[in-house]
């Protein structure tokens, strides 16, 4: 029987190389598996042999020990490989194409995903809307920072790249199409940006810099990036952003430095309830970059949140923040008129047109996130240095296409 080696999490602080089952066509028990799900038959799925599967920010939240994720939970929703096997139900994706998987899992047939919002799908998580691989809370499906791993209606969920050859080139950048690129994507559109806009992005982790790039790619006048990590700064200047160091206090100021007023039209949050607030030596506090986009967006406009909030976290700052209640400034959002739009990215909106645009060389996005293959072995250095702010995203090449 083939071998599978998985990343799994091991409580807070922790990951690590563990042994799992090669998939089936069926989800069985296990860490984190809701108990509607045990033992559903996946007749219309595919087994992926992993060519890139990536570590997010998203991972971080449970491997910091944010979340309730249960120990030896299999890790990994942003997934990129061949399809190795496919289910008795699959018309359409044959064994050898190389796709790339929508972090999101979702049925195509309920009433969310017809109307594509893939990221609150209704038929593939007991618990809530909304699914993902190797997530807390998700349903229970088994994540992909392994060698192989089960993706349910393959003839839905997976994107075919057209060409095998030319995917394998250009494959670090294909590989930001499982989550960060679209996400990126969705909070710079839900943020209404467009020709001549001047955007504000809070984060200059992965999602934020995705999200530059795609406020680029959209036209905007101007991209202004924020964070308190001076590395991942530099990195947002490498591809054309303003920037603005949060360390020295909050964004108005050195944003009314850059255009004038200290308002920006769009406005952006990568960032997520982590959130540290402003100044020198600034602690956690979830609500400041919600807060501060209000601020500093104008009248009329828009906020796109990527940034994940959460409805439990036992390492909240207070009793409030450890149910997911922060003290939001609704007031000032609502005396401007501000729209916001939440929730996961529904990927499939955006990948085959954000593929199309790096197969054709109109984007570089592994360039603008640094992203870095590594081995699978190297998966817990390679969390150890994302969380302490290295300006990389980590790639895992667990079956040695990436080499
Ligand atoms: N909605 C979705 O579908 C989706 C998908 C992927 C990731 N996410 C979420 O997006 C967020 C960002 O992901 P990432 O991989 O880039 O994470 P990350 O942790 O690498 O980056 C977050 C960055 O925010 C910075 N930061 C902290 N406080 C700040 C503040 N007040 N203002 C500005 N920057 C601040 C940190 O220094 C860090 O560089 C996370 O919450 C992640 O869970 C959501
Ligand atoms: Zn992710
Ligand atoms: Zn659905």
């Amino acid at each position: 029987m083939t071998g599978n080696k998985a990343v799994a999490y091991k409580g807070p602080g922790k990951v690590e190389l563990i042994d799992i089952d090669y998939p089936t066509f069926e989800l069985k028990d296990g860490p984190g598996v809701n108990p509607a799900n045990v033992g559903r038959q996946v007749r219309h799925g595919a087994i992926i042999k992993t060519v890139a599967t990536n570590i997010c920010g998203s991972d971080q939240h449970m491997v910091r020990g944010r979340t309730t994720a249960p120990t030896d939970l299999v890790l990994g929703h942003e997934i990129t490989g061949e399809v190795v096997e496919v289910g008795p139900d699959v018309e359409f994706i044959k064994v050898g194409d190389i796709c790339s998987v929508p972090f999101n899992i979702a049925c195509g047939r309920c009433r969310n995903c017809k109307e594509r919002k893939t990221g609150i799908c209704l038929n593939v998580n007991p618990d809530r809307p909304g699914s993902a691989y190797g997530y807390v809370d998700m349903g229970g499906w088994v994540g992909g920072q392994a060698n192989y791993v089960l993706v349910p209606y393959a003839d839905w969920n997976l994107l075919k790249f057209p060409d095998k050859d030319r995917a394998l080139e250009k494959i670090m950048d294909l590989a930001m199409l499982s989550d960060i690129f679209p996400t990126g994507f969705h909070g710079a559109v839900t943020a209404g940006v467009g020709p001549g806009s001047t955007v504000y992005i809070a984060g200059a982790g992965p999602v934020g810099l995705a999200a530059a790039t795609s406020a680029q790619l959209l036209g905007a006048a101007v991209v202004i990036v924020g964070d308190l990590n001076a590395d991942r700064l530099a990195q947002a200047r490498s591809f054309g952003c303003e920037t603005v160091d949060l360390s020295k206090g909050g964004p108005a100021e050195q944003i009314e430095q850059l255009l004038g007023v200290p308002e920006v039209d769009c406005g952006v949050d990568a960032v997520g309830f982590e959130a540290k607030g402003h100044g020198v030596g600034a602690q956690e506090a979830p609500a400041t970059v919600l807060n501060s986009l209000m601020e500093v967006t104008a009248a009329g406009g828009a906020l796109g949140i990527p940034g994940l909030y959460v409805t439990g976290d036992p390492g909240g700052v207070d009793e409030a923040a450890q149910k997911g209640s922060l003290s939001l400034s609704l007031g000032t959002g609502w005396a401007k008129s501000l729209s916001f739009t939440t929730g996961q990215c529904p990927v499939m909106k955006y990948n085959r047109q954000l593929m199309m645009a790096i197969l054709h060389d109109k984007v570089h996005i592994a360039k603008n996130v640094n992203a870095k293959a590594i081995a699978l072995e190297d998966a817990p250095k390679g969390y150890a240095e994302f969380d302490a702010g290295a300006a990389t995203k980590f790639v895992l090449n667990p079956n040695g296409y990436l080499s």
